[in-house]
This record gives structure tokens, C-alpha cells and sequence, in this order.
């Protein structure tokens, strides 16, 4: 049972895997955060009960915060006190572990794939579909679990979300180019990468295959009914340190111009509630119009590595339109966007 908070300004948050690419990047991205403070930190058997700082090989371009560095890491044998666990865990270890948390009472926000498709567990992107939160309160636990998607899903959904609720999208195939730190610390082997193009990635295809799916349903008496359309996906890991580059290729049910299409994806805005959220980018989705453009190396970062980037939007003989996308694979891919999951559950009442 999570104990109640007493006097805080900001909620006490705890991180699962606090020590690997992904829970890093919590540690970073929530160091001056308005609502949540990092309190808790879990790890690995093999580093339980360590200081911060000597377990982690730290990777974040600022140094780690000085209040964490003496914190001792716990399994996820203990029991943990912050109410909102933010879940980088291996997923070995993951599908269990965040039950037995969310069965504590925990709001678990995961990163993780084991509990994407779970039929009570909403998959969210909350410029999406936000409504999706709903499905929260009907998890039989004392607490509850929500996910975000895959790392490459994440920017395929949201370039097409917009395209399928104006034009109607019958079939979409989509290549990626994946960064090395998409696959964690140490991830690739050198010797694999360098030089090299792997064009294989377990898993990955089926997750983009299925999770665009889920989160474009429709939530329809306490269930969601997934979208219907044809998704192909083929996905590679390229000598990148950060971002995932895709080339999408999309059949529509209507014919708009290129003009319409990328004014479609440039002026497309979530809720008002979440476009003012603390970690929510001014715009989702930028479109560039440069013929070279999005790159990882000249756009993944920027502003603040929130934003979807699209580029490239042309004619494709075959499906209709092309167009390439980008976005950050630990930011927008997972951490900064477990982050505003946690922000519009909190702005819906689902944390308080
Ligand atoms: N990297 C990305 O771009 C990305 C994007 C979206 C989603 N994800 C997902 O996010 C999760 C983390 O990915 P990552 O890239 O951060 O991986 P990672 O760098 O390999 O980190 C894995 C973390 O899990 C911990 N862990 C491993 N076994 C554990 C155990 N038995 N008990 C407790 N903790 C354990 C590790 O702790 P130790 O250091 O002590 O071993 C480490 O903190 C994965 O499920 C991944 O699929 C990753």
C-alpha cells in the first residue's frame, strides 16, 4: 500500500531501471520538473542497494543530478513509497514487475512493451487520444498501469493521425532507420554497426504493425476498438546515436493535394488541455520544406526533442503519397513521452 503524502510541492516519483538509457533520460528530462521529483531509483539485482552515481554509467550530456548521486538503488524486490512509477525496466522484467507495483497502488507509466495491448491498459499518446485514459479505472488493482508506444510506432502514429482522421488511411508501409540507442546501454555491438546497416530489429515490425492500430481505435463502451487499415513495417539500425528516420508510404481513402496533406500534418494540435501541459511541444508535428530534411543529426534535438518531423512529402506511384518522418527515440520515443502521458493523467484527475 503506497503511503499518503503529507506536505510536497511536487509528487515523489520513483524509476524503474533508473540506470539505463531510458531511465536516464527520466532522471534528466525530470530534474526541474513543476510536478514530479525524482525520489526513488531501482535498478537490477546486481546493482541493488549501490549509490546512484557508482552504479550508473551516466550518459546524459549535463551532469547527474548532485541530490541523486548518493541515492541507493533498491530491486524490485522492495517496496517503493512515490504514488507514480516511471518504468524504463528491461522487458524481461518488466511485465511483472510493473503488476506487482500497480497492484501495491501504484500509477505505473511504462515504457515497456509487455503491457501495450493489454485490452484495460491504454496505449496513449495524449495529442491522440487522450480519451483512452479512461479505461484506467476499470484495471482490477489498487493502482493502475498506462504505456506509451514503441519508439518507431511513436512517430508513425502521429504523422498519420492526422492523415486518418481527415482523409481516411486504407494502407501504409513504413522503413525505418533506427539509432544505436534505441537498443539501450551497450545495445549494438561496434563491430556489428559501424560502418554497417542491420537490417533487422526482433520485434519491431509487429509492435509498429499493431500499436498504431490500438491507438488510433475508438473507445466504445469501456473497450477500444481498434482501427482498420493495412500496415507494413520493415526496420533497420543504422550508425545513428540518436533518432529514428522512417520512410512512410500511405494509401488514402480521399486525394488531397501535397499542400493539403502537409498543411494537414503542420497545423495539426491535440487538446487545448495538452498543448499546455509542461512537457507537451508548442506543435506535434513540424513540416520542413528543404529537400534534405528531417535529418537526426540537424533536427532530433530540437526543441527539445518533442517534436514529430516530416519532410519530403511527394507523390508515390505505387501507395499515392511519401513522405519521410523523424522524432527522438528516448525522448519523444519513451521518456519525454512517458513524461506528458504523466502529465495529462495528472491534468485528468487520474494522479492527484
Ligand atoms: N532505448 C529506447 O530508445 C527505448 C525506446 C522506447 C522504449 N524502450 C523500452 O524501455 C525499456 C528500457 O530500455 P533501455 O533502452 O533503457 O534499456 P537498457 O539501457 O538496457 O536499461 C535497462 C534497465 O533495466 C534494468 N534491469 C534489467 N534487469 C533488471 C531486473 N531483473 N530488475 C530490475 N531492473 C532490471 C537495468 O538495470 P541494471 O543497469 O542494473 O542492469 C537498466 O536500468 C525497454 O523495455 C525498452 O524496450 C526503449
Amino acid at each position: 500500500m503506497v503511503p499518503e503524502r503529507t506536505v510536497s510541492t511536487r509528487i515523489p516519483v520513483g524509476v524503474l531501471g533508473a540506470t539505463g538509457t531510458v531511465g536516464q533520460k527520466f532522471v534528466h528530462l525530470l530534474r526541474d520538473h513543476p510536478l514530479f521529483e525524482v525520489a526513488e531509483l531501482v535498478a537490477s539485482p546486481r546493482n541493488g542497494g549501490k549509490p546512484y552515481a557508482k552504479a550508473c554509467r551516466w550518459h546524459e550530456p549535463e551532469p547527474m543530478p548532485d541530490h541523486l548521486r548518493d541515492v541507493r538503488l533498491t530491486t524490485v524486490e522492495d517496496k517503493l513509497s512515490s504514488p507514480v512509477l516511471f518504468s524504463g525496466l528491461d522487458s524481461s522484467i518488466a511485465g511483472e514487475a510493473e503488476e506487482a507495483y500497480a497492484d501495491a497502488g501504484h500509477a505505473v507509466i511504462s515504457n515497456s512493451k509487455n503491457h501495450r495491448m493489454d485490452p484495460d491498459v491504454p496505449l496513449v499518446i495524449p495529442e491522440i487520444n487522450a480519451d483512452h485514459l479512461s479505461l484506467l479505472p476499470s484495471q482490477d488493482r489498487r493502482g493502475w498501469i498506462m504505456t506509451n508506444p514503441n519508439c518507431s510506432t511513436m512517430f508513425l502514429a502521429i504523422a498519420i493521425a492526422p492523415l486518418y482522421r481527415r482523409f481516411g488511411v486504407e494502407s501504409c508501409t513504413a522503413t525505418t532507420l533506427q539509432a544505436v540507442s534505441g537498443a539501450g546501454y551497450p545495445g549494438v555491438p561496434s563491430m556489428d554497426i559501424l560502418g554497417n546497416v542491420v537490417p533487422y530489429i526482433s520485434g519491431e515490425e509487429e509492435k509498429m504493425e499493431r500499436e498504431a492500430l490500438k491507438i488510433l481505435g475508438t473507445l466504445r463502451d469501456g473497450s477500444i476498438q481498434e482501427a482498420v487499415f493495412e500496415a507494413s513495417a520493415t526496420c533497420t539500425r543504422v550508425p545513428v546515436f540518436d533518432g529514428h528516420l522512417e520512410s512512410v508510404s500511405i494509401r488514402l481513402h480521399a486525394e488531397p493535394s501535397l499542400d493539403e496533406l502537409a498543411a494537414c500534418l503542420n497545423d495539426f494540435r491535440g487538446p487545448a488541455d495538452v498543448a499546455t501541459l509542461p512537457s507537451a511541444p508548442e506543435q506535434p508535428i513540424r513540416v520542413l520544406s528543404e529537400p534534405d530534411r528531417p535529418q537526426p543529426a540537424k533536427d532530433v534535438t530540437r526543441e527539445g526533442g518533442m517534436v514529430t518531423w516530416v519532410g519530403r512529402i511527394r507523390p508515390c506511384p505505387v501507395l499515392g503519397y511519401r513522405f519521410m518522418v523523424l522524432g527522438h527515440n528516448t525522448i519523444r520515443g519513451a521518456a519525454g513521452a512517458a513524461i506528458l502521458n504523466a502529465e495529462i493523467a495528472h491534468a485528468r484527475g487520474y494522479i492527484e
